[in-house]
């Protein structure tokens, strides 16, 4: 037991760049082994001090009780403020939560029947496209297909079909943007973004591109308001306290920011969950029973999503294996204690879902693929371990919504179709999301 007001333990790391080389080869290997010297751990990575805490009470102190001491805008929320401006994902203090104030009713629940319609559309186009791949026996990279799946589902929940003609070119700049933010944070120095290497001269033309389709967007919605039920209509109706509308650069900000969180991390969770169940035949045999009762061949809709348990059980599982939002950095305020170690002021914090999530003092046989753990019972919250969309003031604002889409989208392909890996399960790469590090090429097959 460490004595209270003492350095946290450190594992051995090189004299200068600290701790940065082994971070770096394997974060997530790296990080899972940091966790064993204590629930609260120093990391050195180069010149920047960080702890690493990982004890689901300490986490939640972190989170929630003492937020006010753990400011979310650390190095990383500099960085995404290249993409998306003063936003809900890169402030903190009274900005941030002028944006939270403004942004909630945006995800409010009576927008969710919105989205469910939007998402089961858009799944019924992936049918189409699967059914004719499974008939020629085509293979499909699962990436591609549920990234343009969730893609189209933000896009639309956000400008209605008003995104159409521009889909295609708003897709294929957002990887640069998530590329080169990847790419900074995992470098200790980065260049200014300013500085004109190749990278950042596509890095600005993929913003760019960006941000003229959603001004274009923006700018015609103020034409002619059209009282449609979008996202992107809630933000022009948002109003604050004291009667202030949300400016333009202000929506362009929220926009861009829903793109970029809602739509990698809801496409990384479906492939997880298909590849796990597609590992673990036992754990998809009682899915597909259920799917089968309960739908009996329908495509599924809001109202059914209470009796699917079982598909339920199996998505939060596989959120517990593979949080899409893997690592939560944090600057600490004022010098403080946790579990009776010192935190410094001015210096970082990190708190890993996925670390957390497989402790197996909290998780019994932590690496296992076991839904079960989540059938018939309350859902298990942060004070067991389990944070997949955070805690505290910044929880996921997109929770409900990810969930639903999740859900349906999972309902909906997996009553018609069986999802084979055609390679092994595919390797985690921790990039700005937890997702697959490469392709991952399936065959499908009608149920
Ligand atoms: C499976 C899908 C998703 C997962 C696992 C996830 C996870 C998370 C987590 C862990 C955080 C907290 C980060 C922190 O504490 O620093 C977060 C914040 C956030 N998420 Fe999500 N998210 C998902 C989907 C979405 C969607 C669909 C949207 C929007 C459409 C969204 C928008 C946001 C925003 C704006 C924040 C920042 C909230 C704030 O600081 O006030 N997320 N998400």
């Amino acid at each position: 037991m460490t004595p209270p007001g003492s350095p946290a333990p450190s594992p051995p790391g090189w004299p200068l760049a600290g701790h940065a080389p082994a971070f770096r080869r394997d974060p997530l290997g790296f990080l899972r082994s940091a966790a064993n010297s204590g629930p609260v751990v120093r990391l050195r990575l180069g010149p920047f001090v960080y702890h690493l805490v990982t004890d689901p009470a300490l986490v939640r102190e972190v989170l929630q009780a003492r937020a006010a001491n753990y400011a979310r805008d650390g190095r990383s929320a500099r960085q995404m403020r290249l993409v998306t401006g003063e936003s809900l994902l890169s402030t903190e203090g009274d900005t941030w939560r002028r944006h939270r104030r403004l942004a909630q009713p945006v995800f409010h629940s009576q927008r969710l029947a919105g989205l469910a319609a939007t998402t089961v559309a858009a799944c019924t186009e992936t049918i189409d496209r699967w059914s004719d791949a499974a008939r020629k026996g085509r293979t499909l990279d699962l990436v591609a297909e549920l990234s343009r799946l969730t893609f189209t589902i933000a896009g639309r929940s956000l400008f209605g079909a008003d995104l159409g003609p521009h889909a295609g070119a708003v897709e294929q700049a957002y990887p640069v943007l998530v590329d080169e933010l990847f790419r900074r944070s995992r470098a200790l120095a980065a260049l200014p973004a300013w500085v004109p290497t190749p990278g950042h001269r596509r890095f600005h033309r993929a913003l760019a591109a960006i941000d003229a389709i959603v001004a274009e967007l923006i700018a015609g919605r103020r034409r002619a308001p059209a009282g449609r039920d979008d996202l992107l209509d809630a933000l022009l109706q948002a109003r604050d306290e004291d009667g202030s509308a949300l400016s333009d650069a202000e929506i362009r900000n929220h926009a861009v920011t829903f793109l970029l969180a809602g739509h990698e991390t809801t496409a990384s969770t479906l492939v997880w969950t298909l590849a796990l169940l597609d590992q673990n035949r036992p754990e998809l045999d009682p899915v597909e029973a259920e799917l089968d009762t309960v739908l009996a061949g329908r495509i599924p809709t809001l109202a059914d999503l209470p009796r699917l348990t079982r598909l339920d059980a199996a998505l939060q599982e596989s959120l517990r294996l593979f949080p899409a939002i893997w690592l939560a950095e944090r600057r600490v305020l004022e010098t403080d204690t946790l579990g009776g170690c010192t935190i410094p002021g001015d210096s970082g914090l990190v708190v890993s879902a996925y670390v957390t999530q497989r402790l197996a003092a909290h998780w019994p046989d932590p690496d296992t693929f076991r839904p079960a753990r989540f059938s018939g019972r309350t859902p298990p919250g942060l004070a067991e371990g389990f944070l997949p969309f955070g805690a505290g003031p910044h929880q996921c604002i997109g929770q409900h919504f990810a969930l639903l889409e999740a859900r349906l989208a999972l309902a909906t392909l997996l009553s018609r179709f069986r999802i084979h890996l055609a390679g092994e399960f595919p390797a985690p790469l921790a990039g700005i999301t937890l997702r697959p590090a490469a392709t991952v090429p399936v065959r499908i097959e009608l149920r």
